[in-house]
């Protein structure tokens, strides 16, 4: 973990307590991971780069795979994270091959699937931090819809085409801040940030 400044046990925007480094090519995921640990008093380092992952059913394996792969390259502290959007009536489709369907077919191709069909669908973010010793995840998950056409905006992924639970506009069309307050990742964040905050280098795996 990080080293602790001022020794003062405060959070507050003011001071950085930790810094970790985040190993992600996603500029949008960086911007809203950054206002939220910078908020914490956490100190992020971007490494902007691409890393290996594995073609695997569960998302938070193939987090976990490419995080021990890159302890070897990173050595200290980092955190990567991984997310993808679940259609309920395509049986969990995209899901670990967002990323690959996003390149393919797109949010237009998603729509054309989505005719029909039932479309409800969750987004989840699973975090992977390696504090110098060991690997804890952190899970974040958000309900909601497919809108019936792609709503231009904050264009980052699929939230052109999802409309969280309790909202009627996709995320693309909500502030980051907003975003970042009911998104997956989020959700996934503040539990890291918590468990940084609690529980300092103790081992633990952490789900929500
Ligand atoms: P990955 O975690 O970078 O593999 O993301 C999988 C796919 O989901 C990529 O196509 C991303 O653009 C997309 N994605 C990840 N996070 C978000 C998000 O917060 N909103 C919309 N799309 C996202």
């Amino acid at each position: 973990m990080g080293e602790s400044q001022g020794g003062s046990g405060g959070y507050g925007k003011e001071k950085a307590v930790f810094m970790i480094r985040f190993i992600s090519s996603n500029k949008h995921k960086y911007e809203e991971i950054k206002s939220m640990m910078e908020n914490a008093g956490i100190e992020i380092q971007w490494i902007n780069m691409k890393y290996e992952e594995i073609q695997e059913e569960s998302i938070d394996k193939i987090s976990l795979d490419s995080a021990n792969k890159l302890i070897k390259s990173i050595g200290e502290n980092f955190f990567i994270e991984d997310s993808g959007i679940i259609i309920k009536d395509l049986q969990g489709f995209p899901g670990p091959y967002s990323s690959y369907v996003q390149k393919t077919i797109g949010n237009e191709g998603i729509l054309k699937l989505m005719e029909g069909r039932n479309r409800e669908a969750s987004f989840v973010t699973v975090v992977t931090y390696w504090n110098g010793a060991r690997l804890h995840q952190f899970r974040g998950e958000t309900n909601g819809t497919i809108a019936t056409s792609i709503f231009e905006g904050r264009n980052f992924g699929y939230d052109p085409i999802f409309i969280p639970e309790g909202f009627n506009e996709t995320v693309s069309l909500i502030p980051i801040s907003r975003k970042n307050e009911i998104s997956q990742r989020g959700k996934a964040i503040r539990s890291f940030i918590k468990y940084l905050k609690d529980s300092g280098s103790e081992a633990k795996r952490d789900e929500i």
